[in-house]
């Protein structure tokens, strides 16, 4: 192994630049080479590469977003991209790639390790949607945010006796939602995983009300959307006056956490770790605080397992 390259694809998380970060110091302590690939796959196909040293990744462990740049990409789906990406591997000597990003990006980790090219994954991603780790790289931090607006949202709802919905990221899946919930003592969780009607909604509304809650905060995962007419028709059925907020994009950025951090390099340590070992088609994770690596085609097919305790618990400490 003398030369890998390392890219981000997919939606940003805070602690990317962190694994790159790990990744490129432990490589070059290795004596092998390192290039970053700007724009994800976009850029392995238009050879966009520069090659990075100690001093690439100084005073980056602090910052979100990634100084690789991301994107999704449509060309690399095509046979016809996935070729050009090939051909740049082949020229530029590329005897490894590492691939930072969620589900979609590790699609495109696992064909390009098809074509015969070393590729390991490194879960980024706040929406902690792989059901093979236990966390991805940038959920606590993306959590860390939302309880913070959290925290902010409820002084005004109480000071106004209001209902505040707030919608969470997360895609489709109901950590970011459920964790906020706990976090932020909300009085209510709603996930894709386990659906919520109206009328026990409002019920629960009114039962706050019966104890004395100035506030009523409803944690919305996306994955179940539409905050504003939830709001709205809480609004209608209870008359308590109700407002919804969509966190939206700040949940993406900023400062990582010194956990998300820690996470980071340890994975980008492993990944690699695993190239070294002439390992192809894995995926790292954490399992019970221990990092460990998966092939990537059996980590694709897992299906995630709802929390169910961690939903009860929600339950039980907003009643
Ligand atoms: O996967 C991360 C995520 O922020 C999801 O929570 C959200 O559904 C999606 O990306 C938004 O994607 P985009 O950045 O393309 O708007």
């Amino acid at each position: 192994m003398k030369k890998i390259a390392v890219l981000t694809s997919g939606g940003d998380s805070p602690a990317m630049n962190a694994a790159i970060r790990a990744v490129v110091r432990v490589a070059l302590e290795k004596g092998i080479k390192v290039l970053g690939v700007h724009r994800g796959y976009n850029g392995l196909i238009n050879g966009e590469v520069f090659e990075m040293d100690r001093h690439s990744v100084s005073d980056i462990i602090q910052r979100g977003g990634t100084i690789l740049r991301t994107a999704r990409s449509e060309e690399f789906k095509t046979e016809e991209g996935r070729q050009k990406a090939l051909n740049v591997i082949k020229v530029l000597r590329i005897d490894g790639v590492i691939v930072i990003g969620g589900d979609g990006s590790f699609r495109g980790a696992d064909l390009l390790s098809d074509l015969g090219v070393p590729t390991i994954g490194i879960p980024g991603t706040i929406d902690n949607d792989l059901p093979y780790t236990d966390y991805t790289i940038g959920f606590d931090t993306a959590l860390n945010t939302a309880i913070d607006a959290i925290n902010k949202i409820r002084d005004t709802s109480s000071s106004h006796e209001r209902v505040s919905v707030i919608e969470v990221m997360g895609r489709n899946c109901g950590d970011l939602a459920l964790y906020a919930g706990i976090a932020g003592g909300a009085e209510q969780v709603i996930i894709p995983e386990q659906p919520s009607k109206i009328e026990d909604i409002c019920e629960s509304i009114f039962a706050g009300k019966r104890i004395g809650k100035l506030h009523n905060i409803i944690i919305l995962a996306e994955g179940v959307g539409g905050a504003q007419k939830l709001a709205k028709d809480i609004e209608r059925i209870t008359s308590i006056e109700t407002r919804a907020t969509v966190l939206g994009y700040i949940q993406r950025g900023g400062s990582p956490s010194a956990s998300d951090r820690i996470l980071a390099s340890r994975m980008g340590n492993r990944a690699v770790k695993a190239l070294i070992e002439g390992k192809t088609a894995r995926v790292v994770g954490i399992r019970n605080n221990k990092i460990i690596d998966m092939d990537i085609k059996e980590a694709l097919a897992m299906k995630k397992e709802f929390n169910k305790d961690l939903y009860e618990l929600s339950i039980s400490l907003s009643n």
